[in-house]
Order: C-alpha cells, then structure tokens, then sequence
C-alpha cells in the first residue's frame, strides 16, 4: 500500500443534517495535512460514472449551516454488482483517489467494506444517518437534528392533542430501529414509544393502555417508529379504532422533514470532529473502520463490526420513560 496523496468524499444513502459539516471537516482537514481532496457527487452512483471534481478549500466555504449535502446523495443499483464497483474502482484509479471516506448509514459503509476488501482500497466511513443506527458509536451525524424537528413537531401536536382530548400515534422515521422514536418521546414527554425491538417481546399497544392511558391524562402521544416490523402509526390507530373505540384517535406521519434543516451545535461539532479524525485514521494507516464517539471520545469501529451487530436499545431509557408517562 502506497502513501496516501488524494482522498475521495461522498455521501450516500439517506441525507442527514450535518453531512455538510462533516465535508466541509474531511476537506480541510485533508488540504491542512497536505493531500489533495477530490468530491465524488450523488454517492457511488458519482463514482460509477466518474462525476468527480477537485474540492479545494473555498469548495466547503459557507456550508457548515445546511442541511443535506452539497455533494447530493443517492442509492446505487450498480454499485451492488462486481461490475458496478470495478467501474467505481477504474474510476478512482482514472483520478488517482488512493483512499475514499464515505458518508453514510450501514448501507453506505457495507459498500465501503466490499470496495475495500475486493481491491484493497484504504476506507473510512462515517456514520452519517438520522437513524442512530449504527453499532460503536454513541451517536450519528444528523440524529441530533432529527431528534429536534421530532420535538418541535411533537409540541404542536401536543396543543391540540390536549385541545381535544385526543389519543395522537406519531410515526417518526428510524428504518427499523426506535431511537428516534424512543428518546424523542422522552425529550418531548409524550406517553409511550412503539418500537420495532421490542415488537416481539410485548403487545405494546396493551402495554401503553394498561399502564395509565386514561387514568390521569385527557390526552395522550405515542411515538411510533416506521418499520415493517412494527406496521408504523396508522396500524396502531386501526387497532385502537377497532379494539378502542371509546378514544378519538388521530395520526400524523413526521416523514421528510425528519431529514431536512440547519444542523444543531451538537451535529456540527461530532461532524466537525468526525472528519478530522477521519483523516488523522488515514494518516495513521487505519483502513476500513468507521470513526465512532464514545463517551465523548473518537474511536475507531472496524466496518464488519459498525455493520453487523444490532446496536442495543438502553433498558434505562424504556424505564425512564414508563416511569414519567403516568
Ligand atoms: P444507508 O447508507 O443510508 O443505509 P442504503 O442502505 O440505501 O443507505 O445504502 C446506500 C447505498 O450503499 C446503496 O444504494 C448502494 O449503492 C450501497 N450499498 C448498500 N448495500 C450494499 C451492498 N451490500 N453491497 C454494495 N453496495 C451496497
Ligand atoms: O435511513 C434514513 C431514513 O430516513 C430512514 O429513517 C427511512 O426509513 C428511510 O431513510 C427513508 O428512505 P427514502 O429516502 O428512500 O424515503
């Protein structure tokens, strides 16, 4: 393995806020320790092709504020096939990208881990996703955010929640995994979260009512996760509908908008801090490891891991939030 001269950056797969700060981060970063950057758009799908333009550093000037992501993001078919990723990797050999630092949820960095491991390309990942998903690290680039627009979402429909006496199932996003469904229901008080982990372990609908819907509140908000597992919010409204009926019940589906707008201090700064330690890793000859936070300190996840395992839902939190929705 040759020494590290030019590193490609692209996000793939779901935007999150913050991407911007983090190749904004990758990029100074890089041009500060001598290498020269090259941004690769619309993700793998950007490397397939060869949409491919060197970043200097006005490129990341004035984008640490906005959401999405400069470089546009996409999913790839092709880059699925060993033919799509030969294309990818005669393109970075066309450019003289000797190592790539990718920008994504676990779709994005298992791309990365077979790019890595078929032609022995030098890849960092970063775990750039609302979902929080992703194992070894205490948090994403963009759930912060998310977590945020989920409140102030969540304190509106609480005024009229509470106006009309009305049952509210809130789906949030989270792609399987209940995250933002369960801290967001803790910071925005609501009365319960259905999450896809505990889908098997207990009918949580029965749960939520057994534990006090009605005995000391008019009103209530349930956080639901969207996710096949679960069935989302209009399955639980369905079911209180017909198993129920005494309560009005209503639903609002979050959606998109989960994923928009200005990234707060906190993505920012992990997005900031992210970046640079992707190029410290390079610079140290780490390859293929996503940087991860732990108790407020960078780490160093290796892909395999960061991917495979199921990252834990925090027992203390369901608890806490059992505890101060009676
Ligand atoms: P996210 O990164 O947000 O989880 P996706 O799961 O949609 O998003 O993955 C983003 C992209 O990463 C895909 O469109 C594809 O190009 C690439 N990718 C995902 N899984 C694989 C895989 N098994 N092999 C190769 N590339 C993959
Ligand atoms: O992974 C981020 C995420 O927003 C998930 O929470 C959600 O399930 C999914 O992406 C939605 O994807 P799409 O952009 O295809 O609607």
């Amino acid at each position: 393995m040759g020494t590290i001269k030019c590193i490609g950056i692209l996000t793939s797969g779901g935007d999150a806020p913050g991407m911007n700060a983090a190749i904004r981060a990758v990029t100074r970063s890089a041009i500060y320790n001598g290498l020269q950057v090259k941004g690769i758009y619309r993700g793998y799908k950007g490397l397939v092709t060869g949409e491919i333009q060197e970043f200097k550093t006005q490129n990341v000037s004035n984008i640490i504020q906005l959401g999405g992501t400069i470089l546009k993001t996409a999913r790839c078919k092709e880059f699925k096939t060993p033919e799509g990723r030969k294309a990818a990797y005669e393109n970075m050999q066309k450019e003289g990208i000797d190592a790539l630092v990718v920008i994504g949820g676990d779709g994005s960095l298992t791309g990365a881990r077979i790019l890595a491991q078929e032609f022995d390309v030098p890849c960092i990942g970063l775990p750039g996703t609302i979902d929080n998903d992703l194992y070894g690290t205490d948090t994403t680039i963009g759930y912060d955010t998310a977590l945020n627009t989920i409140l102030d979402a969540v304190d509106k429909i609480r005024d009229t929640a509470t106006s009309h006496e009305r049952l509210f199932f809130v789906e949030v996003m989270g792609r399987d995994a209940g995250f933002l469904a369960l801290n967001g229901a803790i910071a925005a008080g609501a009365e319960a979260a259905i999450i896809p982990e505990f889908n098997t372990e207990v009918d949580q609908l029965e749960e939520f009512i057994k534990n006090g819907f009605r005995k000391s509140k008019s009103s209530s908000i349930v956080l639901v996760a969207e996710s096949e597992i679960t069935g989302g919010a209009m399955h639980y409204a369905e079911r209180v509908k017909n198993e129920y009926p005494q309560y009005d019940v209503r639903v609002t589906i979050l959606g998109h908008l989960q994923r928009g707008g200005r990234p707060t201090a906190h993505d920012r700064i992990i997005a900031s801090r992210m970046g640079v330690a992707s190029i410290q890793a390079l610079l140290e000859g780490q390859r293929n490891v996503m940087i991860g936070i732990e108790n407020d300190k960078i780490v160093y996840v290796p892909f395999t891991k960061a991917i495979k395992n199921d990252k834990p839902i925090d027992r203390e939190l369901v608890n806490v939030l059992k505890e101060l929705s009676i």
